[in-house]
């Protein structure tokens, strides 16, 4: 079965108990303006948030949520409610429910449903960002992605707790979008014998059969055996795009500075620490369809490097000298044969920057460049948002300010284009 219209699309909505669970309110609204059928299961933790009710009245059917009742002949079977959808939506996936749906369990009609089903499951999920951020968390998420369930977000932003990072469930447009995507291609779930083809369930994204190579985060260029030059390069825009990536079914090497963040799972990382290992993974990752060199990588390293630590002394200060490091990108964009079919760029600027970002593009060969600013006040670095332009020899494109992980997938999404214009 393929290639289903959202409007003519039957979803089953699980919805998990969470803060979030307002928002499936609106995605049943904007899903029922789009022509599609919603069934709504709730959990029974959904329940201490909205009620039945509301979304009885929005989907225009009766809400589901007791197993046993389902068990009466004369109601459905918990079976035929999973398998009467196109597609299985879980939003607000919470972690309990995750690590769940991981594990195989079928302790509610909301789990029940997920393991009877035949069909595709997305999953929005949504928590505390400690609670994504575990490695428990992150391990039932690759465990679901292996076993071809779809994920949209989470995003990054303040949460109802008061933390800040990802862990916030993707906006209902985005939801639907991601809803629209799954059901243009196959919604049967191919049904896995083993590993392998667990893998290839979710291998019908855009990016299917391309390989990607992302540099991200800072490098440190020691000084000493204690002291580095680096910068503030957080590596979260270049590990969101690795992610979107992955997600658009690219096989993805990262190859990251010393970062403070998790990496994403499902992708290839290596980690490296100077501009010429850096060099050198890349090097050893290539043959790639697409290069995106997100990482800030340091211009100089120290020409000498102090085997000691370099001590006070009554000479006063001591003078480094520094040496050019070696471009990544220009080396990656000037490659014949073996160069990738897109190389993108970032620039980071403190003034003029579009016409900084055009200078890199000639200079350095690329086809993209992503500019941003990285001036006083702008918060790129570190910072959750990012606003940039796309300077291509065309011309350049504003984007509006945006969470790192949605400029991630609109770039994404934007080289897929690029590759299917076969530039
Ligand atoms: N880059 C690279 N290797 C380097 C320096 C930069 O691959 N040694 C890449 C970065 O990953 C980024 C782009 O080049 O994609 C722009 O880096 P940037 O440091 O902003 O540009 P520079 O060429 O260093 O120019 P300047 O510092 O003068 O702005």
């Amino acid at each position: 079965m393929s290639g289903i219209a959202l409007s003519a699309a039957r979803l089953l909505l699980i919805i998990g108990g969470g803060v979030s669970a307002y928002k499936s309110l609106d995605l049943i609204r904007r899903l029922g303006e789009r022509g599609a059928t919603v069934r709504v299961i709730m959990t029974a933790a959904a329940k201490q948030f909205i009620t039945p009710l509301s979304a009885a009245a929005l989907s225009g059917d009766r809400v589901y949520d007791d197993l046993f009742s389902l068990t009466d002949e004369a109601d459905m079977g918990h079976i035929e409610l999973s398998r009467a959808a196109d597609l299985v939506v879980v939003a607000p996936a919470t972690a309990d429910l995750i690590a769940r749906m991981a594990n195989g369990l079928a302790n509610d009609l909301a789990t029940t449903a997920l393991l009877a089903t035949d069909k595709k499951t997305l999953l929005a999920p949504a928590m505390n960002v400690r609670m994504w951020l575990h490695p428990a968390t992150q391990r039932n998420v690759e465990t679901l992605r292996g076993d071809g369930v779809l994920f949209t977000g989470p995003d990054e932003g303040e949460m109802a707790c008061g933390e800040f990072g990802p862990g916030r469930m993707a906006e209902p447009l985005a939801i639907v979008a991601a809803i629209e995507n799954a059901l243009s291609a196959s919604t049967r779930l191919a049904l896995a014998s083993g590993p392998a083809s667990a893998m290839s369930a979710r291998r019908d994204g855009p990016l299917d059969g391309a390989h990607i190579i992302v540099t991200s985060g800072p490098t440190h260029e020691p000084i000493d055996p204690v002291r580095y030059i680096a910068n503030r390069s957080s590596g979260l825009q270049g590990h969101a795009i690795a992610q979107a990536a992955y997600e658009a079914g690219a096989r993805v090497t990262l190859i990251r500075g010393p970062v403070g963040i998790p990496d994403p799972p499902g992708v290839d990382v290596v980690r490296v620490e100077t501009a010429r290992e850096m060099l050198a993974a890349t090097q050893a990752a290539l043959p790639a369809d697409i290069f995106v060199g997100a990482a800030a990588v340091a211009d100089w390293r120290v020409e000498t490097q102090g085997a000691q630590k370099i001590k006070k002394d009554a000479q006063g200060a001591p003078s480094l000298a520094l040496a050019e490091n070696p471009d990544i990108l220009a080396h990656v964009a000037r490659l014949s044969p073996g160069r990738p079919r897109i190389v993108v760029g970032f620039a980071a600027e403190t003034e003029n920057l579009i016409e900084n970002a055009r200078e890199k593009l000639r200079r350095k060969g690329c086809d993209l460049i992503v500019a941003n600013s990285v001036a006083e006040g702008s918060e790129t670095f570190g910072g959750t948002d990012n606003r940039v332009w796309l300077v291509a020899a065309r011309g350049e494109t504003p984007w509006p300010q945006l969470s790192k992980r949605e400029v991630a997938r609109r770039l994404i999404d934007h080289l897929v284009k690029l590759l299917d214009n076969h530039i």
